[in-house]
């Protein structure tokens, strides 16, 4: 009877150990410390620690217009530093491990000549036809991986607003023509308010933008 129940107990625990094992491998686990170009993987863990753990549900975004409104260019050039391991700033620059970055913003995604860029940047940007609106920078930037499910960009994401405001805002000036930021009030696009009351003029309807595949 004893042996009996040991061997099912040990079968038991065998198939436990499995099945923990299996969730311990998984990319769900490990996704966040184990890269898998661990030497290019800069950390943005700096500054504060007064910010909420990563693990919690994040808090609803403040809109990119709002945190531009108050965002410094100047502070954004030195948080760029993270970027310079692996990109490019001016005009001409040459791609590094990441692209250049001279005009990216309303640059077509995934576009830049002479890059090599993965699957899944290329499917995100379906084609060209995606461009990196403040946006779209916003939310990849804020955590690369998780906008991006698969990006080759090895850059853990400023989960700070502000920092990443200041960062968005000196990307905005690598431009000839720099694209004006997004109005602060300013519904999100596809929501046009009833203006008025006066519906003779007819607002061309806007195109359907189906939210991006993660
Ligand atoms: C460790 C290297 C690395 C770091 C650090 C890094 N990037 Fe990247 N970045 C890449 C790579 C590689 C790609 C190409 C991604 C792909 O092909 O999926 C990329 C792509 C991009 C793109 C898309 C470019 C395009 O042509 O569509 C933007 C925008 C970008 N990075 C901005 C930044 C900014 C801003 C920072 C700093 C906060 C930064 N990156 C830090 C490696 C890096």
């Amino acid at each position: 009877m004893g042996s009996a129940f040991n061997k099912y107990a040990m079968a038991f625990l065998a198939t436990v150990f499995v099945v923990m094992s299996a969730a311990i491998m998984s990319d769900s686990l490990f996704d966040s410390h184990a890269p898998e170009k661990p030497g290019f993987i800069i950390q943005a863990a700096e500054g504060g620690g007064e910010e909420t753990a990563g693990a919690a549900a994040p808090a609803e975004a403040v809109p990119i217009a709002t945190l531009l409104a108050s965002a410094d260019a100047t502070r954004g050039e030195a948080v760029f530093k993270r970027c310079a391991a692996c990109h490019t700033a001016e005009k001409g620059g040459a791609n590094k491990v990441g692209p250049n970055l001279w005009d990216i913003v309303e640059r077509p995604i995934a576009t830049h000549e002479g890059f090599s860029y993965s699957g899944a940047i290329k499917e995100f940007s379906k084609g060209g036809q995606e461009k990196w609106t403040y946006d779209h920078l916003n939310h990849f930037l804020t955590s690369p991986k998780g906008y991006i499910k698969g990006t080759a960009m090895g850059f853990a994401g400023d989960k700070k607003d502000s920092e990443r405001a200041d960062l968005i805002a000196y990307l905005h000036t690598l431009s000839d023509s720099p694209k004006p930021f997004p109005a602060a009030d300013a519904a999100p696009a596809g929501e046009k308010p009833a203006e008025g009351a006066a519906p003779a003029t007819e607002t061309p309807a806007a195109p359907a933008q189906p939210a991006p595949a993660h």
